[in-house]
């Protein structure tokens, strides 16, 4: 028995800041050899990695994010669920397997085998000493990365990752998580609503102090509040339509 992995992951903060060193490819394959590795449901191996190298389509995709470590960074991975190649499999095969890529359950499946690889990915990074950050931001426009990266239809541009060596002044810190009890319940879901929400009152006021720590002074939101002010405001909106257009989720 061994803690390492345990005190791995409990290092964890996301890095959005880099030095310019680029991650040789053979270290890139290595990582994703990491995250093929990942259980996969049913064998389907539904991710697709997409490196990108070429500085104009970063800089195309860094302008889809908003996000200067789109672009600076050490490498920069794009994760796709990718039901292309089981359609290609199944060509010889006396199958009609659209209806399967198109249902809801395809899409979760897909979109837990590719987190499943990716977070792979990011702990053997971590351990190699890179810092790494998700890029839900490039599904701002979805439409607009299948372009990019040409993606055929069954594909579906999920997140990206920006990996590399932490710039001298990032200055991350690993952010306080919900208390273990609340995320944790036992033989079923807790009705301690009292309970629940004493354990989310306690929460915000750590995260609070934990702002205002790093903030001096300047931030003092709650989990709450931040949370809240941000499902309140409109989140991609047209993302069954990206869906539905990429061959997902139709039924
Ligand atoms: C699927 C996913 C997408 C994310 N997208 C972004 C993003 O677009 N930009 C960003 O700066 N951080 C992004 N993040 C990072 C989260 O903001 C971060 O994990 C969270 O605030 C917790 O902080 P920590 O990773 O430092 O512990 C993403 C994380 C995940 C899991």
């Amino acid at each position: 028995m061994s803690d390492y992995v345990y005190d791995l992951a409990k290092k964890h903060h996301s890095v959005r800041k880099f030095k310019p060193n680029a991650i040789h490819r053979e270290v890139v394959k290595k990582l994703i050899e990491a995250g093929q590795m990942a259980s996969t449901s049913s064998y389907l191996q539904t991710t697709t990695v997409i490196g990108v190298e070429d500085v104009e389509k970063k800089e195309a995709l860094k302008e889809v994010s908003g996000q200067p470590y789109v672009l600076e960074n050490g490498y920069l991975l794009v994760f796709v669920i990718d039901y292309h190649r089981h359609q290609m499999a199944s060509n010889k095969q006396d199958v009609n397997l659209e209806s399967s890529f198109e249902s809801a359950e395809g899409l979760l499946v897909g979109t837990v085998d590719a987190s499943l690889m990716a977070q792979n990915i990011a702990l053997t990074a971590e351990d190699m000493g890179y810092g790494i950050v998700y890029l839900g931001s490039l599904r701002n426009d979805v439409m607009r990365v299948r372009e990019i990266l040409e993606l055929p239809e069954y594909t579906f541009p999920l997140f990206g990752m920006a990996i590399g060596e932490p710039a001298e002044d990032e200055a991350g810190t690993p952010k306080p998580r919900l208390p273990l009890d609340h995320v944790f319940h036992i033989d079923g879901y807790s009705h301690d609503e009292q309970q629940l929400e004493a354990q989310i009152e306690t929460y915000d006021e750590t995260v609070s102090n934990y702002y205002k720590a790093r903030t001096n002074g300047e931030r003092t939101e709650t989990w709450s509040e931040q949370t809240s002010q941000f499902m309140n405001s409109k989140q991609r909106v047209e993302m069954l339509e990206w869906l539905q257009i990429s061959g997902f989720n139709k039924k």
